[in-house]
């Protein structure tokens, strides 16, 4: 018998990773959002529809219009091109705090196709929701960046080499790394923090973070950790960013004295991460990050974990995402 409901955990992610802005990001496992969805079949002489049955966990205020929702909005366009007869109705426990800078909208919409993609007769490869999960990504901010939806769909460090065709390609990390990331009880909007970027660049500032970007990459294939820190500096993103996140220089300053190789926003921001070479490191640099931003007067929420190498995928209940 087809299955009726499937339900996907979808993690959340850094994107830009400092130094591969719209183009690099990985997920992590320890927070995310779970998604629900049951096939719905229409009653005689209507047309199948996609509905959000509803929205719960840390937020609750998405759109209920399934057209101008990140969940429902990619199930639309898949059921439409593959002419299914049938529709989807979707729960969305957010685990992911709204306009975070961890990929909230991507990982509702990848975790809403990776559940329906399930209930399909013939599921479809996961590298083929992309386009749909981009299509969620473009709804949300206004642009069909794909540095958090990849990652969270297919798993890995993930650099997008192209967005038309999609072609992303999984990136070698060194076992022992460890993810950092720390969210300030804040909401940064994805539109204005992409809003104060300039659309032209220095050539100067092009070749400084295009080096860097070579070497973190090169790193990551070698397991080079001190090349890896030497690398992981954005010249070109953060400094424009960090007067929108409040006390971000103390707070990366406590990262790196705490012996992170390298912290940065986490995508458009106020969350940010920072890279490690163990457990024991990660668990240091993220209460050094938490108390900087507890000194600042500004709660926050703290992660570790490696880097998650499956991205979303079915699970049949529990939950994921409670702060540490
Ligand atoms: N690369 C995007 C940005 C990520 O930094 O605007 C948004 O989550």
């Amino acid at each position: 018998m087809d299955k009726k409901s499937a339900i996907a955990f979808a993690p959340a992610t850094v994107a830009n990773v400092a130094v591969g802005f719209d183009i690099l990001g990985f997920p992590l496992d320890a927070v995310g959002d779970t998604v629900t969805v049951e096939r719905v079949d229409p009653a005689p002489g209507t047309q199948p529809t996609v509905t959000l049955a509803g929205t719960d966990g840390v937020v609750s205020n998405l759109p209920a219009d399934p057209e101008r929702n990140t969940a429902t909005f990619p199930l639309i366009r898949l059921r439409s091109d593959l002419g299914l007869p049938f529709g989807f109705r979707v729960s969305v426990r957010k685990g992911i705090p709204l306009s975070s800078g961890m990929g909230g909208s991507a990982a509702s919409s990848v975790g809403a196709l990776t559940a329906a993609n399930a209930l399909l007769p013939e599921p479809l490869p996961r590298e083929d929701l992309l386009k749909y999960a981009l299509m969620g990504e473009e709804l949300a901010s206004g642009s069909p960046h794909g540095d958090n939806a990849a990652p969270c769909l297919l798993g890995g460090l993930t650099l997008l080499r192209s967005l038309d065709p999609v072609e992303a390609i999984r990136i070698p990390l060194p076992e022992a790394l460890r993810v950092v990331l720390v969210h300030p009880h804040r909401e940064l909007d994805t539109r204005s923090s992409r809003g104060i970027l300039p659309r032209e660049l220095p050539l100067k500032e092009y070749v400084a973070q295009s080096s860097r970007l070579a070497s973190f990459i090169a790193a990551c294939y070698s397991g080079d950790l001190d090349l890896l820190a030497r690398s992981l500096k954005d010249s070109l993103v953060e400094p424009r960013r960090a007067p929108l996140i409040p006390a971000f220089h103390s707070v990366q300053r406590a990262a790196l004295q705490a012996g992170a190789l390298g912290c940065s926003i986490s995508g458009s921001g106020p969350s940010v991460f920072a890279l490690c070479r163990s457990d024991d490191q990660a668990e240091r640099v993220r209460r050094a990050m938490a108390a900087a931003w507890d000194a600042a007067g500004v709660p926050c929420d703290s992660w570790t974990g490696p880097v998650s190498r499956s991205g979303a995928r079915i699970q049949e209940n529990g939950r994921a995402g409670v702060p540490a």
